[in-house]
């Protein structure tokens, strides 16, 4: 069986790694703007996007938002809120451990999720895996994976804010039922989403923010660290500050 140490160095961490001495615990918070509200109705009224019961965004919030797991699934399979719900194949609502510490959140479903129906299958998800493996971890235990979409943009273009916005009370409800002791935002829609703000992912990563109370970290995408090795260690250096903090979140004096 590999050990740690052969773990990270498949993932070309092992040379490079090394721990931060301390971390900002400086705490932003957000919430993106709501403007997907006259996009939305504007494109229900021309036919971009198909007709139904007319529901307002509040109160599809609220309605959202009181939701348990299995009719919050049932709503995410059945939603054409936004053009997404043409191209897709299926929805991917997301998978894990619905009582986990650690919430993963990534941007949206590529073409195998599409095909599958489940987050970080491809590519992308194997790195995934295999940071989680580097960390002791494995995907559905303590771990629930999740993206701010549910459903595949075309062609895996970024997502367009109105989609955002459209899906933006599932992963709050998800996020609401989890209770996560600790959320990763992996790339720049989750961070953008979750933080609200459009900083780099360079300059938000490193230190602990907060969604709601819970403490929150950023990270680099799995795919983009496919294609930039040299940020790895930077990614496996914030795996680590976010297992410190989950730690530390577990222990009275607040130190890990
Ligand atoms: N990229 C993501 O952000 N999510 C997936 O599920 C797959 C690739």
């Amino acid at each position: 069986m590999a050990t740690r140490d052969d773990i990270l160095i498949e993932l070309g961490l092992a040379p490079v790694w090394h721990r931060r001495r301390t971390f900002d615990a400086t705490m932003p918070a957000g919430i993106a703007p709501a403007t997907a509200a006259p996009v939305i109705a504007r494109e229900r009224a021309t036919g971009v996007l198909p007709a139904r019961s007319e529901e307002n965004v509040e109160a599809r919030r609220a309605r959202i938002g009181a939701l348990e797991w299995d009719a919050l699934a049932a709503d995410i399979a059945a939603c054409t809120a936004c053009a997404l719900c043409r191209t897709r194949s299926r929805t991917v609502p997301g998978v894990g451990d619905v009582a986990a510490d650690w919430l993963f959140v990534g941007e949206a479903p590529g073409a195998e999720e599409d095909a599958q129906g489940e987050p970080f299958v491809g590519q992308a998800g194997k790195l995934l895996d295999a940071m989680l493996a580097a960390l002791g971890m494995a995907r559905g235990a303590n771990v629930y994976i999740v993206n701010v979409l549910k459903c595949r943009p075309p062609a895996n273009r970024t997502p367009e804010p109105q989609e955002i916005e459209s899906c933006r009370p599932y992963l709050d409800r998800q996020i609401a039922l989890i209770k996560p002791k600790l959320i990763i935002a992996l790339g720049k829609s989750a961070a953008t989403t979750l933080l609200g703000t459009e900083s780099s992912i360079a300059s938000l990563r490193g230190r602990i923010h907060r969604y709601g109370g819970t403490p929150l970290v950023v990270t680099y995408h799995p795919a983009y660290l496919l294609r930039s090795l040299p940020d790895k260690a930077k990614a496996w250096e914030d795996l680590l500050l976010a297992r410190r903090t989950i730690q530390a979140a577990g222990r009275p004096d607040g130190l890990s």
